[in-house]
């Protein structure tokens, strides 16, 4: 192994990648159907189902935060993980959604689940936060400071949305979803990743208020400019583009093509995306899992959610190749490659 750097403590570049202890999700009770948006904006079940896949979606209760769903998700990974949580040592939290503007959700996670003084910060990538969440943390096990990162996905975009905007009310859920990640002994693991963004695109999928560039007045709230603005059928078209070139690149130079992908678990945002991104890349379609239909769109929760699930149903086996791919507002988009060697699932149910 090579040596990059002398210093009191000789350090050398780790080919370790990072696997997967332990996973997790946390679901709001409160239930959302279709139907009951028919009574709140000019819609119809039909619409929604036929043009996003959507069913019903969970929120969460007006006392409850993004960082209270993002902190159940971690304590059911660190359950599933079998470890105490005083093992983290990094904590990376993904949200489109924060508690606040400062201080970062992983903070507000680490002092929720009572975690003294381990290393925790946020990842910004909106809805491609996960994918981002997962590179990074892979990045830093790597250079052997750090053991037991936990990386969450929460959302909690029922408070960011115009519920008056059919545009953009039927698409999101709330939720959350969570890993454990270690050093992996066996070349398992996230094996590669995937990162793009293009700033030029920001306007496709933005909240205009609440930051410095515009800072919350009167007008802003009676403008309702807290909330998601969205040019649908633009950000449609980038993420059927998005889709089949990170998975594309992501195989890129690791010996693996799309037939040994057992599954790509992508982004939930729509049925008809992920149908169209399936048939650019001539992937089966039943090996792009979905439960889009129950959740919709729960943004940087919607990978690990789904990761959980699979987990659980125990449709996820030891040696499988897995892409998790992901595109969001930024723009952002990128995928990783996993070689899953993840956890034993030994029973429980989610929610
Ligand atoms: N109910 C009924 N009619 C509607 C609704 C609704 N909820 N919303 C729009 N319509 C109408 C439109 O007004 C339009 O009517 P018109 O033809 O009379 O003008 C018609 O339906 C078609 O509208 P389109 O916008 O062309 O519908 P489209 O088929 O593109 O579907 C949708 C809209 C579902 C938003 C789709 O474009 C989409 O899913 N885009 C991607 C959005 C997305 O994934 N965002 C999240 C990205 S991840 C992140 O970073 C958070």
């Amino acid at each position: 192994m090579k040596q990059i750097w002398q210093s009191d403590r000789v350090h050398e570049i780790k080919r370790v990648n990072a696997r997967f202890l332990g996973i997790g999700a946390a679901i709001p009770d409160k239930v959302v159907t279709n139907l009951d948006l028919e009574s709140m904006v000019d819609t119809s079940d039909e619409w929604i189902r036929s043009r996003t896949g959507i069913t019903e979606r969970r929120v969460v209760s007006d006392d409850s935060s993004t960082s209270d769903l993002g902190t159940e998700a971690c304590l059911a990974a660190i359950s599933s993980a079998g470890i105490d949580p005083e093992e983290i040592d990094l904590i990376i939290a993904c949200t489109s959604s924060p508690d606040m503007i400062f201080p970062s959700t992983a903070c507000m996670i680490q002092g929720k689940l009572g975690i003294p003084s381990c290393a925790a910060f946020d990842v910004m990538a909106v809805c491609t936060g996960f994918i981002y969440a997962l590179s990074v943390a892979d990045a830093m096990i790597r250079t052997d400071r750090y053991r037991k990162v936990l990386v969450v996905g929460a959302d909690a975009f029922s408070k960011l949305i115009d519920w008056t905007d059919r545009n953009t009310c039927i698409l999101f859920g709330d939720g959350a979803g969570a890993a454990v990640l270690e050093p992996s002994d066996d070349g398992g693991g996230i094996l590669n990743s995937y990162l793009k963004a293009d700033g030029s695109g920001w306007d496709q999928l933005y909240v205009p208020a609440g930051g410095t560039a515009m800072p919350a007045s009167a007008d802003t709230v009676q403008n309702k400019m807290h909330s998601v603005r969205m040019r649908g059928a633009e950000v449609f078209k980038f993420a059927v583009r998005a889709i089949p070139e990170a998975c594309t690149e992501v195989l890129r130079g690791t010996g693996h093509s799309l037939d040994d992908v057992d599954f790509i678990i992508p982004h939930q945002a729509n049925q008809r995306i992920i149908t169209s991104a399936a048939k650019k890349l001539r992937f089966p379609i039943e090996k792009m899992p979905s439960n889009l239909d129950r959740f919709g769109n729960t943004s940087t929760a919607s990978i690990p959610i789904l990761l959980d699930e699979m987990w659980r149903s125990g449709a996820l086996q030891s040696g499988q190749l897995l892409i998790t791919v992901g595109f969001g507002s930024g723009l952002t988009w990128g995928a990783n490659l996993i070689r899953w060697n993840g956890p034993k699932f030994v029973g429980g149910d989610i929610n």
